[in-house]
């Protein structure tokens, strides 16, 4: 759940506040050459891209699905398989999760449970000139000081293009008198409605186009079965969470899980985002990895720090850390009135620079959810802790019944897949070809290239063989390239914009002395190993 302010009291409403700077570079990275090396190399394309593109959508290509695959399986190995890398809980416990896969339509009751049909809404205005919409609580407002009577114009907040044409746009109409002016900024929500009525918009000409904000609903509906009437009206989820919290019970009755426990849920989830924007940043469908963990709630305080801390590290192991990546606790007034705590692990992307975004926020649900969902379905959600209660004179436990905590980690896989490219990508001018993506080994796409120095003598045959063998131990991880066109330099440059950690070449002296060239990505240093060595030089490197 977020720290965005249009959250209005909803459960996991939105996303932080993407910080301030637009397009200013984050650590000198272009945002315009990131995409242009993601359609290059096959990681993202705006979805529907033939016929122009279809706003808030992206779609993943062959290196950026795999990528994301890797992600999606790294959460799923270290949150449900082996949670936490087997790190002990507070109390000393092993951490036990187990999955779920929900569907992505659900009984409409569970979002009038969840608060989402009463208060998922985002403030929006209309531009009447343009037929644009805008997040009235993104609309930023420049006008001269004490002079209300002078033309205000708004810009889109943290787009920089946007904000120098607005700028100019108001030099312009205050003529050669703009010097004299003292200007401000204010929020467009921030105005009465009669100065609204007097600015123009990011994109139109003339004042009063824009409308009174008013609240809009994110999620989207759609019908169930022949018959299109309101009574048939059905919601995609527009969070994984509620998936879980519906079959708490299921999962409790089902399995052998005890509390302390957690459920795992990945899977798309879809808003009508008033402005994607930012590439995958703020999408209109994108992918979640959620986890509930479920505590007794004198514990819950110490789960929420643990699973806090355990997230920050999950980051910084697939290659965030340092000074990009921070944890944000959120301010006492920033919390949902159900939430003792939330924190967001946040990335500095080269669109929020000097500012944060968030990845995922990691929230103190208390019972919210369970409680909600007892209510409208009528279904008893407590649980029976059989480990509580005074001792009997048995010696067993007389037991308590209660109804659990719940710890949310939400993560979007989307976002993290951005992160992990945008923090990769690097441009080292001092080499031949300078765009290089250093994406940590685990979730590399491509985990090794196999070169032939030149495609005859042998080599091909030999670096076919050495695919082959890489293949059968790395292959489910990613992909084993192998490629004998172009000059061997335009092949390494290939490989680093791809992301490939490692590229092993077969040359003359394979032939003789059985040995392998191996260049790393991140130097551009090579040496030479034994053939029979590579596998178990890959495998120490991948992990
Ligand atoms: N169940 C809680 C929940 O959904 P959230 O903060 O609204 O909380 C969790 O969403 C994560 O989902 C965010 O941290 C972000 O990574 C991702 N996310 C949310 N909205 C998104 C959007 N429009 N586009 C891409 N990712 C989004």
């Amino acid at each position: 759940m977020s720290s965005e302010a249009n959250e209005k009291g909803v459960p996991g409403a939105s996303d932080a506040a993407a910080g301030a700077g637009g397009a200013a570079p984050g650590g000198g990275k272009s945002m315009d050459a990131i995409m242009a090396l993601c359609k290059r190399r096959g990681f993202v394309f705006q979805a529907s891209d033939i016929y122009g593109g279809i706003n808030g959508f992206w779609d993943y290509g062959p290196l950026g699905a795999q990528l994301k695959k890797n992600l999606r399986d790294a959460w799923w190995h270290d949150m449900v398989m082996n949670p936490c890398w087997g790190r002990k809980g507070p109390g000393g416990e092993r951490v036990r999760c187990v999955p779920l896969e929900t569907c992505i339509i659900q009984h409409p009751k569970v979002w009038e449970a969840s608060g989402h049909v009463g208060g998922f809404n985002d403030p929006m205005v209309d531009d009447k000139e343009t037929k644009q919409r805008y997040r009235a609580d993104h609309l930023i407002v420049i006008r001269t000081r004490a002079f209300a009577d002078k033309p205000t114009v708004a810009y889109i907040q943290g787009d920089d293009k946007s904000k120098k044409t607005a700028t100019k746009k108001l030099e312009k109409l205050l003529g050669e008198s703009s010097s004299a002016y003292e200007l401000e900024e204010i929020e467009y929500t921030r105005l009465i409605r009669a100065h609204q009525e007097r600015v123009i918009g990011p994109d139109a000409t003339k004042p009063g186009t824009l409308t009174e904000p008013r609240m809009f609903n994110l999620m989207f509906d759609t019908i169930t079965g022949a018959v299109r009437d309101e009574a048939n009206k059905v919601y995609l989820r527009p969070e994984t969470a509620q998936g879980i919290f519906i079959h708490f019970k299921n999962v409790v009755d089902s399995t052998r899980v005890k509390i302390p426990f957690g459920i795992g849920n990945t899977g798309k989830s879809f808003r009508n985002e008033v402005t994607p924007r930012n590439f995958t940043f703020r999408s209109r469908e994108f992918e979640q990895a959620e986890l509930e963990f479920f505590c007794h709630p004198d514990e819950s305080m110490a789960w929420y720090a643990f699973w806090r801390d355990f997230r920050m590290d999950w980051w910084k192991s697939l290659g965030l850390a340092g000074e990009n990546l921070i944890l944000r606790e959120h301010a006492k007034d920033e919390l949902s009135h159900y939430s003792t705590g939330t924190s967001d692990v946040e990335y500095r992307f080269p669109f929020t620079a000097p500012g944060f975004g968030e990845l995922e926020g990691i929230a103190h649900r208390g019972c919210y959810d369970l409680t909600q969902h007892q209510a409208h379905s009528k279904v008893k959600l407590d649980y029976f802790d059989t480990t509580r209660g005074e001792v009997l004179p048995n010696g067993g436990k007389k037991g308590e019944r209660y109804m659990p905590h719940c710890i949310e980690p939400a993560a979007g896989l989307d976002r993290g897949a951005l992160a992990l490219i945008c923090e990769g990508y690097t441009v080292d001018r001092s080499r031949p070809s300078p765009e290089i993506l250093k994406l940590h080994p685990r979730i590399a796409p491509i985990k090794a290239a196999v070169f032939p120095l030149m495609d005859k003598d042998g080599m091909p045959e030999v670096a076919e063989k050495l695919t082959d063998d890489l293949f059968t131990r790395f292959g489910k991880g990613g992909f084993i390239e192998s490629d004998a066109k172009q000059s061997i330099g335009k092949r390494y440059a290939r490989m680093d914009e791809a992301g490939c950690p490692f590229c092993f070449t077969i040359d003359g002296d394979t032939m003789k002395d059985q040995t392998v060239t191996v260049r790393d990505r991140d130097t551009g240093q090579q040496e030479r190993i034994g053939i029979d060595k590579v596998s178990g030089y890959l495998g120490e490197r991948l992990g």
